[in-house]
């Protein structure tokens, strides 16, 4: 069941003013509910004119994150059953494995600032306060553990295709988990996994993306964000009521996809969407870094790579840089 506020919202109209009256008769509550519920939307960014006698008109959606927006985000997923919203938390992941026992069924975490956003090789991930979608998909598979290469590779394509769709921009793979944007890092994600005896129970999904021009972003050499992006097309406005539900649907279909068919399914689309073949790049494994350039990726989502004498690597985890 939608909360009230959403409910509320989902009758406002952009066109003609609504009396608080008929949205209480409509959704059998009181006008001090109805009142409510439209100052609460009002605090999450919606403009909502308010005019004695004539009632409510909503004259602008919000294009910031917040909790009504998010409610509405997962209303229609038959995945996800919750989403935990923070202002500010230390990391989403840290959220999101507290809450894994007490919550049964597939849920998203979000917060609008991280104070110790972490990224993979626990490495920082800077996460200003409203600049980006700092959130944690929690899954509950049952799979073996060595099932988690290739679901990377089916996220990363679920986060590159809601890009695309959402925004227009293509979206690029840098394997293994990254998503880029005419060159630049726009998106990395993180897959941590709980497991008992070989078998994942629980899969927690960090995805981290720079959505808003920020001094952090500014700065790193090699990062982007979608407002950027857009504004080098001159486009402006991020529709992130949009994005988010695009980002749900699309995480829902490679999941199920995911769990359902093998990596050669999609190997086609995912190579079509990668930017890392034919190029010169540096590759660290845990103990060893060479040269080398991507050539193929077997079915099981080894990445095949040339070094500079032409021997050939299997990589399953590595950091890969240009
Ligand atoms: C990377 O590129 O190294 C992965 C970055 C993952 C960042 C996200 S933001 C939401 C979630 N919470 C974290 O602390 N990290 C992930």
């Amino acid at each position: 069941m939608l909360k009230l506020d959403q409910r509320v919202l989902k009758l406002l109209n952009k066109e003609q003013f609504l009396s608080g009256q008929k949205i209480a008769d409509q959704l059998d509550v009181s006008r001090t509910a109805v009142w409510k519920a439209i100052q609460n939307l009002k605090r999450d960014g919606y403009n909502v004119e308010s005019v004695t006698n004539k009632g409510y008109m909503l004259t602008q959606t919000s294009d910031r994150l917040n909790e009504t927006l998010l409610s509405s985000m997962i209303s229609d997923s038959d995945l996800f059953t919750d989403i935990i919203y923070h202002e500010s938390v230390g990391s989403t992941q840290k959220v999101a494995f507290q809450n894994i026992t007490e919550k049964h069924q597939p849920f998203i975490v979000v917060s609008n600032e991280q104070t110790e956003g972490r990224g993979r090789f626990n490495r920082e991930w800077m996460s200003p306060k409203s600049s980006g979608l700092y959130m944690s998909a929690v899954l509950k598979p049952h799979i073996n553990l060595n099932e988690i290469i290739k679901f990377n590779l089916f996220i990363s394509l679920a986060i590159a295709q809601a890009i695309e769709k959402s925004f227009n921009l293509a979206a690029g793979i840098k394997w293994p988990n990254d998503i880029y944007i005419d060159n630049k890092k726009v998106c990395g994600f993180l897959t941590e996994v709980l497991s008992e005896n070989s078998m994942i129970q629980t899969i927690i999904c960090g995805i981290g993306i720079n959505l808003y021009e920020t001094d952090v972003v500014k700065e790193l050499e090699n990062a982007t964000s979608i407002e950027s992006e857009l504004l080098k097309n001159d486009r402006m406005g991020i529709d992130i009521e949009l994005f988010l539900k695009h980002l749900v649907q699309e995480i829902e279909h490679y999941y199920d996809l995911f769990l359902s068919a093998p990596f050669s399914a999609v190997k086609d689309d995912w190579i079509s969407k990668s930017i890392i073949f034919g190029h010169q790049m540096r590759i660290s494994e845990v103990n060893h870094t060479f040269i080398g350039k991507p050539v193929d990726i077997t079915d099981d989502g080894f990445l095949i790579v040339a070094d500079e004498s032409g021997e050939i690597h299997k990589i399953i985890s590595a950091d890969i840089e240009f």
